[in-house]
């Protein structure tokens, strides 16, 4: 029996992220495993890689529901089904109600991609090179209603250079996405994140 951490993914998209925490937890030692996926969209890429990697998977479309609280319940229904711990929000582009967000208060996290509260929203490598930015990132995050909010868990820079596109710089920030979403999993995992007002502190670990 697999008695690690569980934790449920949202997708909406392409699932790269998904594919990192897919690998990581399947190391054996790694202290979470992915107890299910879910995407709004039938046709996400990143169902592909669950499917591929024997991942528990629903497709719940937000249109199938005529208001946001409906679909949320119906999140949390599957999310409860798979038995997840925590949500991890990977590329999942609805906007969630306060009500599921507190229904999983500290136990909900986001990927960003940029230094947050640099450049919430989307678009965020093209408008990191218009401001002129010469590093630019990712965060991970809890998840607030406020879009793009709520306490930084983990962020991670990279350089940007003199001939960046967004394209090449989006590509050298996903790396880094890729390496710090599983890393900030195996720290929920652990039970050693803890939220004092808008920072986030870590425990050192029981022994
Ligand atoms: C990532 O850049 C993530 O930071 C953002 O959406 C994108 C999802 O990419 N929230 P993928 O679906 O994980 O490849």
């Amino acid at each position: 029996m697999d008695d690690r951490f569980p934790a449920g993914v949202l997708i909406s998209g392409r699932g790269s992220n998904l594919g990192a925490l897919i690998q990581a937890t399947a190391d054996p030692a790694y202290p979470a495993r992915i107890a299910g996926v879910i995407s709004n969209r039938a046709d996400a890429a990143g169902l592909l890689l669950a499917k591929a990697a024997s991942l528990p998977t629903a497709v719940i479309s937000h249109r199938d529901f005529q208001a946001r609280e409906m679909f949320e319940i119906a999140l949390t229904d599957q999310l409860n089904r798979f038995g997840a711990k925590a949500v991890l929000l990977a590329g999942f582009m609805r906007v969630l109600t306060p009500r599921f967000i507190d229904s999983w208060a500290g136990r909900l996290v986001n990927i960003h991609p940029s230094l947050l509260p640099a450049f919430p929203g989307l678009d965020t490598h093209r408008r990191a090179l218009e401001a002129g930015c010469r590093i630019h990132g990712c965060t991970v995050h809890f998840v607030v209603p406020e879009v793009d909010q709520g306490p930084i868990i983990a962020q991670a820079a990279v350089p940007v250079l003199d001939d960046d596109t967004p394209e090449t710089l989006g590509a050298r920030v996903l790396a880094e996405e890729h390496r710090l979403y599983p890393a900030v999993l195996a720290k929920l995992a652990a039970g050693v994140l803890e939220i004092r007002g808008q920072r986030v502190a870590e425990r050192a670990r029981e022994r």
